[in-house]
């Protein structure tokens, strides 16, 4: 069987999604999390996957601390859930790695992206799928998906079909990555 982690920060929605549609073709190996009190660790938990919280709190001692758990785990997937961390060239370099975005990159890179394609001149708005790279929201797009923004929709309304693109595309893409390249 296919073995992933899933790294992330906040509330987890995105890991919850993939725990859903993935757990019986793929082995989540462990979920792990730089935060603490990030929401997402009760998900992992009542999904019964093992959780790690990461104790380094720097950038590099963090992305070693990673590397170092991560070492000889024979994991085929890296996948990036919300984590708002920055991986290492020598990260990327040991595992593959992909993340997800809440706009069309290159829009909005780094932080606010929901809020940011909310003001943003465009009629159009999305998700981005891709590769992870040493750079901020930079690595190779594997998949983008786009939405009209609409008349009279305020923030919320926005971010949560922003969400929804999200939940009902990244799972289908982490398959496509394990199965067919
Ligand atoms: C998602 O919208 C994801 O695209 C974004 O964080 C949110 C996490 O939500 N990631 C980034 O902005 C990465 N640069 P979740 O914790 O509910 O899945």
């Amino acid at each position: 069987m296919k073995k992933i982690v899933i790294l992330f920060s906040g509330s987890g929605t995105n890991m919850q999604k993939i725990i859903e549609n993935l757990k019986e073709k793929v082995e989540i190996l462990e979920c792990i999390t730089d935060k603490t009190k990030a929401k997402g660790i009760e998900i992992a938990k009542i999904a019964n996957i093992k959780t790690t919280i990461l104790k380094s709190k720097k950038g590099t001692e963090l992305n070693n601390e990673l590397i170092a758990h991560l070492k000889d785990k024979n994991i085929d997937l890296v996948v990036c859930a919300g984590f708002m961390r920055i991986l290492s060239p020598e990260f990327v370099k040991e595992f593959k790695a992909i993340n997800i975005h809440p706009s069309l990159l290159p829009r909005h890179k780094g932080i606010n992206a929901i809020e940011k394609s909310f003001e943003d001149k465009f009629d159009d708005a999305g998700i981005t799928i891709h590769f992870v790279d040493e750079g901020v929201d930079t690595g190779k797009i594997i998949s983008q998906v786009k939405l009209l923004k609409e008349e009279g929709e305020n923030l919320q309304e926005f971010g949560k079909r922003i969400q929804k693109l999200e939940h009902e595309n990244y799972s289908k893409v982490i398959e496509k990555i394990l199965f067919t390249f």
